[in-house]
């Protein structure tokens, strides 16, 4: 497995490869990361894997400077998960000097995330664009786990004409449910047994689309009252909107489904996890 920094290092890697898949991370990899990895390794010749924590796309007062990082720990995880190329750069590689180019998603990125996270999703697409760019992807890998920055991803490349291929991948969860995330180490002891209150939320309102509930305010209730019951969790929004546009909804289409997703905030840690209600 090869490792570098630059883009001229890249460049001339990647050009020794024919047909590549690409899973851009920000490192401290989890199993959610490397089913990314293992579906890339399955779909194409070579894998490259970019490790970048991102300054763009974290907000003022986020956890940008304590992100968790192991550079060690994830290198070893990924020679063993067979990838060829990992792209670690330097803030400076990614936007270098003068660099004042961003990339504004927009309608998509007003709401959910984007409306608690301002600019966050103008970061990550600036971010992705790039990543795409350089390292000439022919397929790239994304999490369920973050549904609305596949669709503003998916939304970009569209518009943009990147000529990858943007493959989603289901959600890993650890044996309780709980989704797994870099940021579920910020949990304390205390807080982790509760931190199933997402899935539990989701499963209810899941359940009741299963029963024929297609009110979309009683699933946003359903979930409401799941997370109610613990007081660890502060919810920052309860959603029930179309897969596709982000829009609220008041009555699924069934022919359309929906996307259920949620937010919550156990102390300073904030979690997120959704569920398709798919369609008929
Ligand atoms: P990061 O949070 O490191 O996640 C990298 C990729 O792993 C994302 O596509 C994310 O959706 C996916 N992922 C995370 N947890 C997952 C889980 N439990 N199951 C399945 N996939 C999971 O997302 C980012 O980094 C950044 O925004 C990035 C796209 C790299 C741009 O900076």
């Amino acid at each position: 497995m090869q490792v570098v920094t630059t883009r001229a290092e890249l460049a001339t890697a990647r050009a020794r490869l024919r047909q590549v898949g690409l899973v851009p991370t920000m490192g401290y990899l989890h199993e959610g990361h490397l089913s990314l990895v293992r579906a890339a390794r399955a779909q194409n010749e070579a894998v490259v894997v970019s490790i970048f924590v991102n300054p763009t796309q974290f907000g003022a007062g986020e956890d940008f400077e304590t992100y968790p990082r192991d550079t060690e720990r994830d290198l070893q995880l990924l020679a063993d998960a067979g990838v060829d190329l990992v792209w670690m750069p330097q803030v400076h590689d990614v936007y270098p000097p003068g660099a004042s180019t961003s990339v504004l998603v927009s309608g998509l990125t007003d709401v959910l995330e984007g409306a608690h996270r301002p600019g966050h999703f103008t970061g990550v697409a600036t971010v992705v664009a790039i990543l795409l760019n350089a390292t000439r992807a022919d397929r790239a890998y994304f999490g369920q786990k973050d549904a609305q920055q596949v669709l503003v991803v998916r939304r970009m490349v569209d518009d943009l004409a990147i000529p990858t291929t943007i493959v989603t991948v289901p959600t890993h969860r650890e044996g309780d449910g709980l989704a797994m995330s870099s940021r579920n180490v910020y949990l304390d002891e205390q807080q982790r047994p509760h931190a199933t209150v997402l899935v539990q939320a989701l499963t209810a309102a899941s359940r009741a689309w299963s029963g024929g509930e297609r009110d979309a305010d009683r699933l946003r209730a359903a979930m409401t009252h799941v997370l109610a019951a613990e007081p660890l969790a502060q919810p920052d929004y309860v959603s029930v909107a179309d897969p596709q546009t982000l829009a609220e909804l008041s009555t699924i289409d069934p022919a359309r489904g929906a996307l259920c997703s949620l937010a919550v905030r156990f102390g300073r840690t904030r979690l997120i996890d959704n569920v398709v209600l798919s369609a008929a």
